[in-house]
């Protein structure tokens, strides 16, 4: 329903206090790359919790439409038998990547250095994101691409017959462009380098060591830098998905706002490159502890606990943190709404090329609840009322994004007056079982 579907309005209604353990799904970052990676391995990569939400859905459809089986065993229990890198077929149809900017920047970066034409398409939000910042270096590797206006899908790509490597220093903080960059590297001969300036998620440089390619992080004068041999002959993996930081700071900041609360986020990564918004919050006052702190798959990963959290105090969120909570910054901004001051949220200027602009469409949503919000290109404050001071009661668009529903899903539990979003279709994107889930702890939330 990430766009394709009648719209369904949802309101989230003041609630009681949110209890329980919250079990949210896996990791959509995670999910995308393991299905990515196991279709450019050779033999049967099995991959256990996997996000079945729209968008990674999405992308094992368009694995097996390159030529990989992919099996769907039930209850998060999936099969890529991988085709070698290199080893794509060209796909007999249009490649629709849904609302998924990861999917299909990731997915044209692996098929643009092999000799096949591939055609990308998405929904309205996905055809209205920039894609040159992922073409234009894929030229380099010898890729062509024929879009439309502005560097809009849709959009095809003529991989390269006899791709060279490439060095690239990425221009924006975009674990995306990054990750197309490196898949394709993977078929280039010699050494490809990626250089970063600011660390962004590092989900792809993990996971090509783990599959066996020989790839190289080096902290350097120019910034992160990232060296990967092209032509490996990649290895199946058995790949356990960690559940989604980015999903878990929906009940998180849920429970920190609710009075009463008192919730239970198990298994959730805190790799630094994701973890800022739990760092922020605790900068903030919230609750929010770290229970059986452990490692898993490589991973640091905690239990989180969030209990409701009266003494939020606004901050200025330190801009060099926000690679690293960049999905997280419309929740954050729920919740600087309860807290008392200005919370300043600077260096964010990629907030403006997320599925919706995420500024834009928070700071709408929130005047229209009787927020405060200053903004300007790169960055937004939000003015707390403190503690039950938000009065909600309007009617907010979603723009086809998935986080900014839920957002104001949360925004609902603990206003004065009912929150609704014109559309909540967008939430099944990345977390399918949001309002179950809620509901459980305690969230009223109803269609309408
Ligand atoms: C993602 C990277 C981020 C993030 C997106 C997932 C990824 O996008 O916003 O939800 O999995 O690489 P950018 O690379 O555009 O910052």
């Amino acid at each position: 329903m990430s766009g394709h579907g009648t719209p369904t309005p949802m309101t989230s209604h003041r609630c009681g206090p949110l209890s329980g353990v919250a079990e949210v799904p896996g990791d959509k970052s995670i999910s995308h790359r393991s299905l990515i990676l196991g279709a450019m391995a050779i033999g049967e990569t099995k991959i256990s919790g996997l996000l079945e939400g729209e968008d990674v859905l999405d992308t094992a459809k368009a694995m097996r439409a390159f030529g990989a089986e992919v099996v769907n065993h039930g209850g998060g229990e999936w099969s890529v038998f991988g085709v070698g890198v290199g080893g794509f077929a060209e796909p007999g149809n249009v490649i629709d990547c849904g609302n998924s900017g990861t999917g299909v920047r990731l997915i044209m970066g692996a098929m643009a250095t092999q000799p096949i034409t591939a055609t990308f398409t998405g929904d309205a939000s996905l055809n209205g994101r920039p894609m040159a910042r992922v073409t234009d270096p894929l030229a380099l590797f010898g890729a062509q691409t024929v879009g439309r206006k502005g560097g809009r899908l849709p959009m095809t790509i003529v991989g390269a017959a006899d791709p060279v490597p490439v060095r690239y220093m990425v221009p924006v903080p975009s674990a995306q462009v990054k990750s197309a960059m490196l898949l394709a590297g993977l078929n280039a001969p010699g050494k490809t380098v990626v250089i970063e300036k600011e660390a962004t998620r590092d989900h792809s440089e993990r996971m090509l060591a783990g599959f066996g390619a020989e790839i190289i992080v080096e902290d350097t004068d120019e910034g992160r830098e990232i060296t990967l041999t092209g032509r490996p002959e990649l290895k199946p993996q058995v790949i356990a998905v960690p559940r989604d930081p980015s999903s878990a700071a929906f009940p998180v900041c849920a429970a920190i706002i609710t009075p009463g609360s008192d919730v239970l986020v198990p298994g959730i990564g805190l790799n630094l490159t994701r973890a800022g918004l739990f760092t922020t919050l605790r900068d903030m006052g919230a609750d929010l502890t770290y229970e059986n702190e452990r490692t898993e798959g490589g991973e640091p990963v905690a239990d989180l606990r969030a209990r409701y959290s009266p003494d939020m105090k606004g901050i200025a969120v330190p801009p060099a943190r926000a690679a690293s909570m960049i999905d997280e910054y419309p929740v954050l901004s729920v919740v600087a709404s309860f807290a008392t001051g200005d919370t300043m949220m600077a260096g964010v200027k990629e907030l403006r090329v997320k599925e919706s602009d995420r500024i834009d469409a928070m700071a709408k949503g929130l005047r229209a609840c009787g927020v405060t919000v200053d903004e300007g290109e790169d960055w937004w404050q939000v003015t707390g009322l403190g503690p039950e001071g938000v009065p909600g009661g309007a009617t907010c668009a979603s723009q086809l994004d998935h986080r900014i529903a839920m957002a104001f899903m949360v925004l609902g539990m603990a206003a004065q007056n009912p929150v609704t979003v014109d559309d909540g279709g967008p939430i099944s994107t990345s977390f399918p079982i949001f309002e179950p889930l809620m509901g459980a702890l305690g969230a009223k939330l109803s269609h309408g």
